[in-house]
């Protein structure tokens, strides 16, 4: 990350509300607070956010909270309040909110809050761009600010925006619901990295994209003419060491006794929820319900305390919700009371950070039921809180985010009361030694994965992708008008030139085929292949994937070298002896490879780097599937762009990723053979290719070397034709203007789009 660039961190709460009775600021409750507030990092940041509701401009900045320290700034935006209602109780919580959480029969979607939302967001824009300087990497969170990086990118396209969404992206036939769907869709695709909890997330994120605007998507990007858009899979986190530390304070001990005397239960369940219809919290309810039916002989020994913190209050249904609640517990209680024994006992008020770390460590389970929740910060607080000899267990909703990271708590699904109540009650009778190790694992991970490292990696991938993301530079020859001075460039490059030409096969020789064994040498383009590789000025070396017994029969009778497995092995010509090119030298790259791989390690829980002498491997055969079958496929990615022309080559298999020392790189075998053909050297390099595999020699061919990729997608070669047509009949034409055999006009009209066609749409936005 560049040292003097800033991170512009941009929500819709800041860390303050305001208490209007006290006239202080007090701390703002819900997980992207704690996410946010548990950075620590040493880039300097500035949070830009709504002023708390109630504060003016001139009392906001008399307050010392507000005070730039340790390198982090606040800066509010200020909202006319009926514009802020609409926009936050209107389009955020009456539309945004339940739409994202499956609840779409709760949308309740007006042009008017529609239009407040469009405000808001132009107007954290426009309070974003007044602070963004060259170099500062922009983070936008959450679902208030989806139309942000749009609005950004529209006024500033250098600046680099990320935005990441700390609840869920539904399926595409709930999203599609939203009448302003493509809009924030569009918007959304101006980031330069999107970034989710979860793999599930992005994958109704990518079909949603697709459905809605016919747009592809690798999962990893949406690449677009002008853009592209990275996408990742970045679990939240807390600051795991304040947890750790704090629980372990005196002060907390002393009110977990002070607690213990005044809750008479044996064994205690503790909730701890936002009041919000997503939490399941009537559910919840009636699992204890269940639990005590179906366990008679906890009754008067287990109790509930649940921590319900009020949120949202002017939107109705947060209301409705408070009553049904407190009349389901007023109805649980009369049912199993005794005297002395009040089962479930009910707060509807936040509590102070050590009450609830005194809480936490005094529960024996934390019950979490939510029907959909992004990640649920509440589950991992309470497992770093805990005494590590005798920690409580945590019982966790299959819906909410945190079930992908959390590898050894208890899962249930909330919807089946009988399910709950039955693994509660296995986490109230799990013996000492499997909760240890439970916890141990959990924990290990954690250690590794606080919101600092959360925030770094989505940072860092910000920075790096961003910059990957320049703006395309390479020359469409197949558009370049006869007379254009481009043109002349490229003429002046060949003109007398010995020529040694690159070439790859499939995709570039011939076109590509459904099966592989259909791509056979048609021969007239033998016939013209062998017509150019005889002129005396020219050196042909095909360099393919295929194995040396296709190309042989292939190019038979042809005066070309052949590279084949990706430059493994080379022969000078199709009837010549084949030579296994050793390339076991792991110095270059081992290094890299294990800090890729150490990174993910730490990300994954219970995935681990295995050494050996000529490779390195990432298994996660234990880790939770799905996400790390994401972070697998993402770690071979990295690992191909961080060690792309390294003699290495990155395999994955079965639930693990390898890095070998290798000869399979084409980029590899161009160096091999320059070095090592002493008498090319000195000619003029041509190199056409395709594919990824082909990026490496167009990054390995220095200057003034000519690189020419065929067809779309980003390249590292600085010229472009559009189609495999073309290849042969432009090669042609180089090789005999190279030798004075044809005119600039004759060169010119091969290079000319006459059938290129660019099939992608015109999507812009
Ligand atoms: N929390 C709080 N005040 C309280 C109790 C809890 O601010 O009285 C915090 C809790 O520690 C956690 C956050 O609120 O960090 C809730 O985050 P979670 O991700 O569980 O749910 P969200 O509220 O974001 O939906
Ligand atoms: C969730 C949302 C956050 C929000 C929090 C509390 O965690 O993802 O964006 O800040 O709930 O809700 P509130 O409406 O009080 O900000």
């Amino acid at each position: 990350m560049e040292s003097s660039s800033k991170w512009i961190i941009a929500s819709n709460r800041l860390p303050f509300s305001w208490d209007r009775s006290e006239k202080k600021l007090n701390r703002s409750s819900g997980g992207l607070v704690t996410a946010i507030s548990g950075i620590r990092s040493d880039v300097e940041k500035v949070w830009v956010g709504s002023a708390p509701e109630g504060l003016d401009a001139k009392t906001w900045a008399a307050q010392p909270e507000v005070r730039p320290s340790n390198g982090q700034s606040f800066q509010a935006v200020f909202i006319e309040p009926e514009i802020y209602s609409l926009y936050y109780n209107g389009m955020c919580n009456d539309v945004l909110w339940p739409l994202l959480h499956y609840e779409s029969g709760m949308v309740d979607f007006s042009d008017e809050s529609w239009q407040a939302y469009v405000d808001v967001n132009h107007k954290f824009a426009q309070e974003i761009l007044k602070t963004a300087r060259e170099g500062d990497l922009v983070w936008i969170h959450d679902f208030h600010l989806l139309l942000v990086p749009g609005l950004l990118k529209a006024q500033n396209p250098k600046l680099r925006v990320g935005l990441f969404l700390h609840i869920p992206f539904p399926s595409s036939e709930v999203f599609r619901q939203l009448p302003v769907r493509k809009e924030i869709l569009r918007a959304l695709l101006c980031a330069d990295l999107l970034g989710f909890h979860d793999y599930s997330y992005l994958r109704h994120f990518c079909s949603t994209i697709k459905v809605m605007l016919g747009v592809e998507s690798s999962m990893l990007s949406i690449e677009r003419e002008h853009h592209t858009t990275h996408l990742g899979v970045f679990p939240v986190s807390i600051d795991v060491a304040q947890f750790k530390r704090e629980s372990a304070m005196p002060e907390v001990r002393r009110t977990r006794r002070r607690f213990q005397r005044s809750i008479p239960y044996e064994k205690l369940i503790l909730g701890v929820d936002r009041l919000d219809y997503i939490k399941g919290l009537p559910l919840k309810l009636e699992a204890f319900r269940t639990l005590l039916e179906t366990h008679p002989e906890l009754r008067g020994r287990v109790g509930m305390l649940q921590i319900t913190v009020p949120s949202r209050t002017n939107v109705p249904v947060y209301r409705q919700l408070r009553q049904e609640i407190e009349q389901l517990v007023g109805e649980i209680n009369g049912q199993f009371a005794q005297p002395g024994y009040v089962p479930i006992q009910y707060m509807f008020q936040s509590v102070k950070f050590e009450e609830l770390l005194a809480l936490y460590r005094l529960s024996d389970v934390l019950l979490v039921t939510s029907k959909r929740d992004g990640m649920n910060l509440v589950a991992l607080e309470h497992i770093v809180s805990q005494r590590p000899s005798d920690p409580g267990v945590v019982v966790l909703s299959e819906f909410a985010g945190a079930i992908s990271t959390l590898s050894h708590i208890i899962p249930t699904n909330p919807w089946d009361l009988r399910e709950t109540a039955e693994a509660v009650y296995q986490g109230l009778t799990m013996d000492r030694a499997e909760r240890v190790t439970r916890h141990r694992s959990m924990l290990r991970y954690l250690d590794t994965y606080s919101a600092t490292d959360w925030a770094d990696s989505f940072m860092s991938s910000l920075a790096k992708r961003s910059k990957v993301a320049k703006p395309e530079r390479t020359v469409n020859l197949s558009q370049l008008a006869p007379s254009g001075s481009k043109m002349s460039d490229v003429m002046a490059l060949l003109k007398d030139k010995e020529l040694l030409v690159f070439v790859d096969y499939d995709g570039t020789l011939v076109p590509i085929c459904d099966q592989p064994e259909q791509a056979v040498l048609k021969p007239a383009t033998k016939n013209m292949l062998k017509q150019i590789a005889e002129q005396p000025h020219v050196q042909m070396v095909v360099v393919s994937g295929r194995d040396k017994g296709f190309l042989t029969e292939q190019l038979q009778g042809l005066p070309v070298s052949i590279a084949a497995e990706h430059g493994a092995i080379f022969a000078d010509s199709p009837e010549g002896t084949w030579k296994r090119l050793a390339h076991g030298d792991r110095r270059r790259w081992y290094r890299a490879a294990r800090q890729v791989m150490s990174d993910y390690a730490s990300r994954v829980p219970e995935s681990f780097v295995e050494r050996k002498k000529f490779a390195i491997a990432w298994h996660y055969r234990k880790s939770p599937k799905e996400f790390a079958a994401y972070q697998a496929r993402k770690l071979k990615h990295d690992l191909e762009l961080a060690l792309s022309n390294l003699p290495v080559s990155v395999i994955a298999g079965r639930k693990v990723v390898e890095a070998r020392s290798a000869g399979a790189n084409k980029g590899t075998f161009v160096r091999w053979y320059l070095e090592n053909h002493a008498e090319h050297r000195r000619r003029l390099i041509v190199a056409f290719g395709d594919d990824q595999t082909d990026e490496d020699i167009f990054s390995t061919i220095d200057s003034p070397g000519i690189g020419i990729k065929v067809g779309h997608g980003s390249t590292a070669a600085d010229y472009r034709i559009d189609s495999q047509g073309e290849v042969l009949p432009l090669l042609d034409k180089m090789v005999k203007f190279g030798a004075n055999q044809l005119t600039l006009p004759g060169l010119t009209t091969a290079l000319r789009a006459d059938h290129a066609e660019d099939s992608r749409a015109d999507y812009r936005w």
